[in-house]
């Protein structure tokens, strides 16, 4: 997989040899993104089989070992759902087969092949449904990478970008750069550049002052769960820039596929928001000294919660769903057949 923690400085692709490295690969964000960790969570179950076939005298032995691999990759991360969404998708295939390791292992890698190519279909349908939202000229301003990186090609709210710009090429993006780990600014704003789509990188506070001046015409985001109600659990930061855009009358849309529905969560109340590392948040530097004291208390929540009173349209592969979202909902996931 493509390092995500070295670009935008260098393009480097690792191999990952067992299902251990893929935990850690998804826990230090080599590859992130809700739809991509769902891929790297699927090919690491994949993997795991292939290993374990290969070593396991008999089929006890090798469903021991698949049983470690799953539950270990299941929670590499807790918020996006989209991890255990396609780990447990692999293994309902490990529990209901007869066959032998080999043939197991055969089944999960083109079940893992397939999620990929799925979930890349999932965005380009996306993006189609979303032109519908679009006006010309849009100044769509996006937070985090939700992008080819952050899904295995094409992207959720970055496919909404690439297909407006696509039919209108005034389109242009404001990437906000998204403290503390800088997905936009490492990420999202390198996939633009690569795509020559015109955008303006600014850091998060600045986002209120373009939206009073007007140059934000929509503010279009991935997600990492939504709950049955609409809710959305995405990147820090994501609720303060809905809150803006209501402020500003600015449409705000969530870009997400149905395997990042949780229609198990009645709200966003009840989704876990990972807390990471302290020295994320102190990590900075400025003028070539640490930003912050190495001793400071921090806060680190990954993600929060934007209710779903402040979605103008949450945008599946099935369409574009407005408020109510509760049966428009459970129609797309029912539709997806999961
Ligand atoms: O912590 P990250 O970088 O994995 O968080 C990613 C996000 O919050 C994205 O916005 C979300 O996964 C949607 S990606 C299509």
């Amino acid at each position: 997989m493509l390092d995500q923690t070295r670009l935008p400085g260098e393009v480097v692709h690792v191999t990952l040899a067992g299902w251990p490295d893929v935990v850690d690969a998804i826990k230090t964000m080599v590859v992130r993104g809700a739809p991509a960790i769902g891929v790297a969570g699927a090919m690491g179950v994949a993997l795991a089989a292939q290993n374990a076939a290969a070593t396991s005298a008999t089929r006890q032995a090798f469903d021991s070992e698949m049983g470690r691999a799953i539950a270990e990759l299941r929670d590499a991360r807790p918020t996006a759902v989209n991890l255990a969404w396609a780990v447990d998708r692999l293994a309902g295939i490990v529990a209901d087969h007869e066959g032998t390791p080999g043939e197991i292992a055969a089944e999960l890698t083109a079940a893992a092949r397939a999620i990929h190519v799925d979930e890349v279909d999932r965005c380009v349908a996306m993006g189609a449904h979303s032109l519908a939202l679009m006006t010309r000229g849009a100044r769509i301003l996006t937070h985090c990478n939700a992008g080819a990186l952050a899904t295995g090609g094409y992207g959720t709210a970055l496919g909404v970008v690439r297909a407006a710009h696509a039919a209108d090429p005034t389109v242009s993006v404001i990437v906000d750069e998204t403290r503390p780990l800088l997905q936009g600014s490492r990420l999202t704003a390198w996939e633009l550049q690569q795509e020559a789509i015109p955008y303006t990188l600014i850091s998060d506070n600045m986002a209120a002052m373009l939206m009073s001046q007007g140059r934000v015409t929509h503010v279009v985001v991935g997600a990492d769960r939504i709950a049955a109600n609409g809710d959305v659990v995405n990147k820090i930061g994501t609720y303060g820039v809905a809150i803006l855009a209501r402020e500003h009358g600015i449409p705000f849309i969530v870009a997400a596929p149905t395997s990042t529905l949780d229609l198990s969560m009645p709200s966003a109340a009840e989704i876990p928001v990972e807390e990471r590392a302290a020295d994320e948040v102190r990590g900075l530097s400025l003028f070539g000294r640490p930003a912050a004291s190495p001793d400071a208390p921090v806060a680190n929540p990954a993600f929060d919660r934007t209710p779903a009173r402040l979605v103008s349209a949450i945008v599946t592969e099935q369409g574009v769903h407005r408020a109510p979202y509760e049966r428009s909902l459970r129609r797309a996931w029912d539709s997806a057949a999961h």
